[in-house]
């Protein structure tokens, strides 16, 4: 693991590595004159071409619920040991690569989890967040149980949408999908509010596993057709090595277009923005709209633009990262705002993940790979 390099000697080995890179025109050299800010961001592509556009944030490792694809409530018991307070980012710390990052050209920022609404405070990030220049979209995900007493806060804190997991309406599979903790009512009332509270249109993200929920998917796009709210339809995905990923459990998007449209004719619909991950549809009767995210069998890292700071403030430029760059450790030994950003971009111009295109049913080594979990870089 690479998380084990001691973050000044890889911080001299990145540096090292953007002085090259400077002089393979990636990246413009700066002046004092002209150093980024957030209202004239500079532009950094990494090695396969693809802009920085996107942070996730995770705020916190810990969940309410026990999904058995993302969180088995086998391997997080009573006894698992989560990040303790001073292991997390504070919000001062947050802000800061934040903010590099918003002078590196990151116009949308994604909070996550875990849950981040197990965090009390999550309004005073969302708030100073909103504030940041360039940023033109900060959404939330969440499991939806603790969001209908809070939404209207949230809104007014500065977020602009939200990101709802919701497996199935059926309440035993919900349940079962949800690791016995969820409570259906409260994450409709949840959904409910969030639009009420303008805080759409609302997304749904519904993981598909074969045999478990795929024979739910269409009452759950019946109950949403005809609202403002997107329902998106996820192959279940090889993250970390805990949740027993089996080929045999995807459904492939194709075969669930085939069995929707069976029942409701789509159109398809072009990408809001490059780089999105969910393909589109319209129902052509005009029920609304529906997406698909197919990272197993149609992977789209082609155009990735995503980086993923866990709440110990490592960053990732891959869901599927086996190492990651320690960047509490330069926040907490003195690196200035300047170091923060050279550290941010030189990570970002040497990247070539692609772990989708990469993986091949049947390539046994990549589902070996220590990889970080889900739960800690909030999907
Ligand atoms: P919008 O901004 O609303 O388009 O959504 P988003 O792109 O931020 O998507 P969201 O965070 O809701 O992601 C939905 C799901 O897609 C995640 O939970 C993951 O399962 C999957 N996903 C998101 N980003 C990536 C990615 O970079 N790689 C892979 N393989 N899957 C991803
Ligand atoms: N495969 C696909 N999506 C997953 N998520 C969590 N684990 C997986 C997985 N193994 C998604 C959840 C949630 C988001 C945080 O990540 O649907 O929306
Ligand atoms: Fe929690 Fe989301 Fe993981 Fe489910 S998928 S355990 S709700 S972080
Ligand atoms: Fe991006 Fe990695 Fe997902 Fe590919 S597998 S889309 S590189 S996060």
């Amino acid at each position: 693991m690479n998380e084990l390099i001691k973050p000044r000697q890889r911080r001299l080995n990145l540096l090292g590595t953007l002085v090259h890179l400077m002089h393979n025109g990636r990246m413009k050299p700066q002046t004092d004159s002209e150093s980024s800010n957030a209202a004239n961001p500079q532009t950094v592509i990494d090695a396969l071409g693809r802009p920085l556009h996107d942070l996730r944030v995770s705020v916190l490792d810990q969940c309410n619920f026990r999904c058995p694809y993302c969180m088995p409530v086998a391997k997080y018991h009573s006894d698992y040991e989560f990040l303790k307070k001073q292991q997390r980012l504070t919000y001062d710390e947050i802000m800061r690569v934040a903010t590099a990052a918003s002078e590196l050209g990151v116009s949308k920022i994604r909070l996550t989890g875990g849950e981040p609404l197990l965090d009390k405070n999550i309004g005073e990030l969302i708030q100073r967040l909103g504030l940041l220049p360039g940023i033109s979209d900060l959404a939330l995900t969440t499991n939806g149980m603790l969001l209908a007493p809070i939404a209207a806060k949230l809104a007014s804190a500065g977020l602009h949408r939200v990101t709802v997991s919701l497996d199935s309406l059926d309440e035993t599979v919900f349940r079962t999908m949800s690791g016995g903790r969820g409570e259906l009512g409260k994450v409709l009332d949840g959904i409910k509010a969030a639009e009420d509270a303008g805080l759409g249109p609302v997304k749904i993200n519904v993981v598909v596993q074969k045999g478990v929920n795929d024979h739910t998917v269409l009452d759950l796009l019946q109950h949403f057709r005809g609202t403002q709210t997107i329902v998106r339809l996820i192959e279940f995905m090889d993250v970390g090595n805990r949740n027993g990923w089996r080929m045999d459990q995807v459904v492939p998007s194709r075969e669930l277009l085939t069995r929707v449209q069976a029942r409701w004719p789509l159109e398809a619909v072009g990408q809001n923005y490059p780089g999105e991950v969910a393909r589109r549809y319209r129902y052509e009767d005009g029920g609304g709209e529906i997406g698909f995210i197919s990272s197993v069998t149609e992977p789209f890292c082609g155009n990735c633009s995503r980086a993923r700071l866990s709440a110990d403030g490592m960053l990732y430029t891959c869901l599927f990262a086996n190492q990651g760059t320690d960047l509490r450790a330069s926040l907490r030994s003195g690196a200035d705002d300047g170091e923060i950003r050279d550290i941010l971009s030189s990570i970002w111009l040497q990247r070539a993940d692609r772990y989708s295109e990469l993986r091949r049913p049947g390539l046994a080594e990549h589902h070996v790979l220590r990889k970080v979990e889900m739960y800690r870089i909030g999907g």
